[in-house]
């Protein structure tokens, strides 16, 4: 495919991908925002229906009494609205980027040579490996017996998640690690509901048709997992958004930075659940779980911190002869790099005054090592302590 028509097929995918992702991720937090502001109906009627919560709101000039059933209602209602494709054309469209951007050229943004996974497709099925691998591992353990053993659970969940986030930086490039344990994540959140928590709604329809009671054991399951997907969901959206920095997709403590990032988000996302249910408890919500993500990020911010490099000034014409033969291939007016159209994000090295525009941009780039990407134009350590210091010399 030309890289006109993969251009276009890329932006077209992200959009729908941003599109249906904010209708999933909205209505997500929306459900879990209604569930925890809940309280008890003072309705005798309401309590006699099997209403077990209600609140009211206004938005958008009307009122709303959304109304919460104990199990389910006596009789299924004629309209019953389900929330389902939201998750599902995420998953869909999300998995087209990750060919479109990863998997189709793996060498471009997935492998590193520096890095463990084997070159070309094989480096591909790894990938894959750890999406399909990822959500067995933690289904099984969420139908293990440690399901059921509180912080035990969490810990050893979070403890392989952490294993993982250091498995994918060892194997791939940063910006792929990155974005594989979103997927991953991402993966087993939509699978918790298509392969859990919609087909125990659809038994508990059935029972309530039938005229029985559901099974409990359906709704419980369907909380828990939908439970994981509120803690796993801004950590997700950190890695989605992840592959604009190189400068910390691909520093040194890359997966420690990973892990402290996710846990960081997991921490925030906790503080707002308990800022929902806080006006059953006084109205005051601890502020420790939002302390405590605040401060995983700001540690990780200190942690990444580059060194200045040290040693002798680097004159223009010397930075300029590497780009030129490291860089200019892709990075300029008309690159010659097969399959590249136009000069990647605009940053364009093929005169002076261009690289000078983008030299704290060249830094990251070529501190991190995220460029170039796979190394294809084989830059050299000594080229790139030449650039590096070029581009931080003010
Ligand atoms: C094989 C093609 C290729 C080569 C060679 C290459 N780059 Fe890039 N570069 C890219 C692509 C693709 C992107 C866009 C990455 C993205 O969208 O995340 C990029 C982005 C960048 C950016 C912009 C980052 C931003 O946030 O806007 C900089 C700066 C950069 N490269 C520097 C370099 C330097 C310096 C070299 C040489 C040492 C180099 N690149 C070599 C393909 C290349």
């Amino acid at each position: 495919m030309s890289a006109y028509w993969l251009d276009w097929l890329s932006l077209l995918t992200r959009w729908a991908h941003l599109i249906v992702g904010i209708a999933w991720i909205g209505a997500s937090f929306y459900f879990v925002w209604l569930d925890n502001h809940l309280d008890a109906p003072t309705d005798a009627a309401l309590k006699d229906k099997g209403v077990a919560g209600e609140l009211w709101a206004v938005h958008g000039g009307g009122f709303y009494n959304p109304q919460k059933y104990r199990l389910g209602p006596p009789q299924m209602p004629s309209q019953l609205h389900w929330f389902y494709w939201e998750a599902y054309s995420t998953w869909l469209t999300g998995f087209a980027m990750l060919v479109l951007v990863y998997f189709l050229d793996p060498a471009l943004n997935l492998l590193d040579p520096a890095r463990a996974a084997p070159a070309g497709y094989a480096g591909v099925a790894v990938a894959l490996g750890f999406i399909v691998g990822g959500w067995l591992v933690y289904d099984g353990l969420c139908r293990s017996p440690l399901a059921k053993a509180g912080w035990m659970f969490q810990a050893v969940l979070a403890l392989l998640l952490a294993q993982a986030a250091f498995a994918l930086c060892w194997l791939f490039s940063g910006r792929g690690a990155f974005i594989l344990f979103g997927a991953m994540l991402g993966t087993m959140m939509v699978a918790n509901v298509a392969m859990v928590i919609i087909p125990g709604q659809r038994r508990m329809v059935a029972a309530i048709a039938r005229g029985d009671a559901p099974n409990p054991v359906d709704a419980q399951r369907g909380k828990q997992r939908s439970v994981h997907n509120t803690y796993f969901t801004l950590p997700v959206l950190l890695t989605m958004i992840s592959n604009h920095y190189a400068g910390i997709t691909h520093a040194a403590h890359n997966a420690l930075a990973l892990v402290l990032l996710a846990a960081g988000g997991a921490a925030i996302r906790h503080w707002f659940v308990l800022r929902h249910r806080a006006r059953e408890r006084a109205g005051r919500t601890s502020p420790l779980a939002l302390a405590l993500g605040v401060s995983l990020i700001a540690a990780t911010v200190v942690l990444l911190q580059p060194p200045r490099v040290a040693g002798a000034a680097v004159d223009d014409a010397r930075a300029l002869a590497i780009l030129d033969i490291r860089c200019v291939t892709c990075h300029a007016e008309h690159p010659t790099f097969p399959g590249m159209a136009a000069a990647p994000n605009g940053a364009m090295f093929d005169s002076l005054e261009r690289a000078r525009a983008k030299r704290s941009l060249i830094a990251t780039q070529v501190q991190s090592g995220a460029m170039p990407p796979g190394n294809l134009t084989g830059l050299s350590d000594d080229e790139r302590a030449a650039l590096l210091r070029w581009a931080q010399a003010r």
